[in-house]
C-alpha cells in the first residue's frame, strides 16, 4: 500500500509574514489528518520560519527547487545541503523552470542525483505540453522527460514523482481522473520495465494540475493517484485543508 501524499507548492507566493499566517491558519487541522503524507512548499525566504511553527506536528516541509552543487560561487542559488538541513522534500523540474528558466533534462537529472545524495526526497515533476498532447504525444514525452531525469540514478529511494500535464497549470483545465490515471500507469510501467516491478509497485505518483476541492475525489479514485501536487488551491488554507481530509478519506475506504 502506498500512503497518499498531497503537497501544497506556493509558487512565488507569500511574504514572510503571510506565510506565516497561512501556515497558522491550517496547521492545527492539518496536524490532525491521518493517512496522507502533508507537505508544504513556501518560498526559499519561509522555510526556516515555517519550519519553527510545523515542528512537532505531522505536517512536513518541501522547497520548490535547488542548484545542484553543493557550495561555491553560485550568487543567488540554495544548495541540496542547505536545504537537506531544513527541510525533507524539494519540488525539482517543475514545467515552470523547464519554461522560464531553460531547465533541460539534463539539469534536471543532475538536480535528482544532488538531492537524493543528501538524503532530500525529490518530487520530480513530468508531463507534456498542449501540443503535445493534442499531438498524442504524451507518452513519448514523458518517458523521455523520465529517462533523461533518471539517468545515472540506480535507488529511487525517497523519490516521488508527479505528472502535470502543463496544460493544466493554473489553467483551471484539469485533466479528467481517468486521463491523469492512465498517464501515471504508464509512467509506472516505464518504472517497472527500467527498474523493476516491486520498484515501480512501491513508488509514489502524483498528479498536479488545477487540483481543487471540486475534483480531488475524482482524482483520489483512481488506483494508479498516490496524491496531488497542488499550486492555486493549496494557497487557501479552507481548500488545502479539504483536500487532504477527502484524500485521507477516500483512501481509507
Ligand atoms: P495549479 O499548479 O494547481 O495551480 O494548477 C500545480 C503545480 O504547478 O504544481
Amino acid at each position: 500500500m502506498r500512503l497518499p501524499m498531497i503537497a501544497g507548492n506556493w509558487k512565488m507566493n507569500t511574504t514572510v509574514g503571510e506565510a506565516v499566517e497561512l501556515v497558522n491558519e491550517m496547521r492545527k487541522e492539518l496536524d490532525t489528518v491521518d493517512g496522507v503524507d502533508k507537505v508544504i512548499c513556501p518560498p526559499f525566504v519561509s522555510l526556516a520560519v515555517v519550519r519553527e511553527l510545523i515542528k512537532g506536528s505531522s505536517i512536513m516541509l518541501g522547497a520548490q527547487n535547488m542548484y545542484f552543487e553543493e557550495k561555491g560561487a553560485y550568487t543567488g542559488e540554495i544548495s541540496p545541503v542547505m536545504l537537506a538541513d531544513l527541510c525533507e522534500f524539494v519540488i525539482i523540474g517543475h514545467s515552470e523552470r523547464r519554461q522560464y528558466f531553460n531547465e533541460t533534462g539534463e539539469i534536471i537529472n543532475k538536480k535528482v542525483q544532488a538531492a537524493l545524495k543528501v538524503g532530500l526526497k525529490p518530487i520530480l515533476c513530468i508531463g507534456e505540453r498542449l501540443e503535445e498532447n493534442k499531438a498524442g504525444r504524451t507518452k513519448e514525452v514523458v518517458t523521455k522527460q523520465l529517462s533523461s531525469a533518471l539517468a545515472k540514478i540506480d535507488s529511487l529511494n525517497g523519490l516521488i514523482i508527479a505528472y502535470e500535464p502543463v496544460w493544466a497549470i493554473g489553467t483551471g483545465r484539469a485533466a479528467t481522473g481517468k486521463q491523469a490515471n492512465d498517464t501515471i500507469g504508464l509512467i509506472r510501467q516505464t518504472i517497472s520495465q527500467k527498474y523493476d516491478k516491486k520498484i515501480a509497485q512501491n513508488l509514489r505518483i502524483l498528479y498536479g494540475g488545477s487540483v481543487t476541492a471540486e475534483n480531488t475525489a475524482e482524482f483520489m479514485q483512481q488506483p494508479e493517484i498516490d496524491g496531488a501536487l497542488v499550486g492555486g488551491a493549496s494557497l487557501k488554507a479552507n481548500e488545502f485543508l479539504s483536500i487532504v481530509r477527502q484524500t485521507s478519506e477516500i483512501r481509507a475506504r
